[in-house]
């Protein structure tokens, strides 16, 4: 079967032909339609991604895809073969950049049939990012008032909607065509982060999510209220609880999980509220390099996504 893979660090993932996976007893194996890319992706291809999780090379590329069940493990009673599913794989093991992918039966969710695979694909890491950093972690409120830094990405773009959705003023940073995009999605307020600093004109807002880091986090905690809380995904950027004691804000990190009871609520949100899967572009599996250096860009403008049947 056609598989994107690395054998070595650092190595460009390239499009080869592999092995079919072999299916153990509870999990299933998917014919995967569509597979989405994170930037963890481009962390597993550099190697940084193995001092969090346990990886065997040669490793197939991306945690994110949607497809058909194939065949199910012998303990497996909740998918059938033909079932429409999304699946969400842990990074340490083989990824779902390939035409047929096994993953546990516990980290699939079904396929609402208001969503293409494609959509679908887009999901789990930044839909569950969106969402659970925003309600389980910051538990922002309707009402409040959010600052969501990097808008227009592949976690910007739910995050936008789903801050929207839940009744909260949102202030969203972006640039070029991202501008338009975020306030599509919802943003009440948009600030070009190129050309404007936003801590000189940004106040007590409740909430900060930010999905950006360094020095941008850095002029963060000042803008929060008294008491407000300051949510990051970015793992390179260390907090500053210095300056969140002297805000008198709390700060957090947010590490994503393959949970499937997470996927599912996320899931059911998007097709519930009626949420817009933001694709930046789709392509065929052949047009991978594209894609990678589209991820690699840091660019985006929601999710990149590569078709496979
Ligand atoms: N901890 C976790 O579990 C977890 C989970 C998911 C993601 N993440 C991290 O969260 C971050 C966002 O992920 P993602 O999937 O959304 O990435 P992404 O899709 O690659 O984000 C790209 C977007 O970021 C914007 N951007 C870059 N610099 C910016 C800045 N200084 N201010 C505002 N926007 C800026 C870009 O807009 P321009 O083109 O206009 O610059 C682009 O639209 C990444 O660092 C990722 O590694 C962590």
């Amino acid at each position: 079967m056609k598989a994107v893979r690395i054998h070595a660090y650092n190595e460009t993932p390239t499009v080869e032909d592999a092995p079919n996976p072999e299916v153990a007893d509870d999990e299933v194996l998917v014919r995967v339609q569509a597979t989405a890319l994170n930037p963890l992706d481009a962390l597993v291809v550099s190697g940084i991604a193995a001092n969090f999780f346990s990886i065997t090379l040669p490793i197939t590329v991306s945690t994110d895809f949607a497809g058909i069940v194939e065949r199910v493990g012998s303990a497996v009673t909740q998918w059938k073969p033909g079932d429409a599913v999304i699946a969400w794989a842990d990074a340490g093991t083989s990824g779902g950049l390939a035409e047929f992918a096994v993953v546990p039966a516990s980290a699939c969710v079904a396929l609402p049939s208001s969503l293409s695979a494609a959509e679908g694909a887009a999901i789990p890491t930044a839909g569950s990012t969106a969402w659970h950093a925003l309600f389980s972690v910051a538990k922002l409120q309707a009402g409040e008032t959010v600052l969501i830094h990097g808008g227009a990405g592949g976690v910007g773009s739910f995050a936008v909607q789903f801050a929207h959705k839940a009744g909260a003023r949102v202030i969203a940073t972006a640039s070029g065509d991202g501008l338009e995009l975020v306030r599509r999605l919802g943003a009440d307020e948009v600030i070009d982060y190129k050309a404007q600093n936003f801590a000189t004109f940004v106040s007590d807002v409740d909430v900060v999510l930010d999905l950006v880091g360094g020095e941008t986090q850095g002029r963060s905690y000042e803008v929060l209220r008294k008491g407000g809380r300051l949510v990051s995904t970015a793992a390179g950027t260390p907090l500053d609880e210095a300056a969140a004691k002297a805000y008198g804000v709390s700060a957090s990190m947010f590490y994503a999980k393959p949970f499937a009871d997470r996927l599912n609520e996320v899931v059911a949100a998007i097709h519930e509220q009626g949420i817009e899967v933001v694709i930046d572009r789709n392509v065929p599996i052949e047009e991978f390099d594209e894609a990678w250096s589209r991820l690699t860009s840091g660019r985006a403008r929601g999710k990149i996504v590569i078709t496979l049947s």
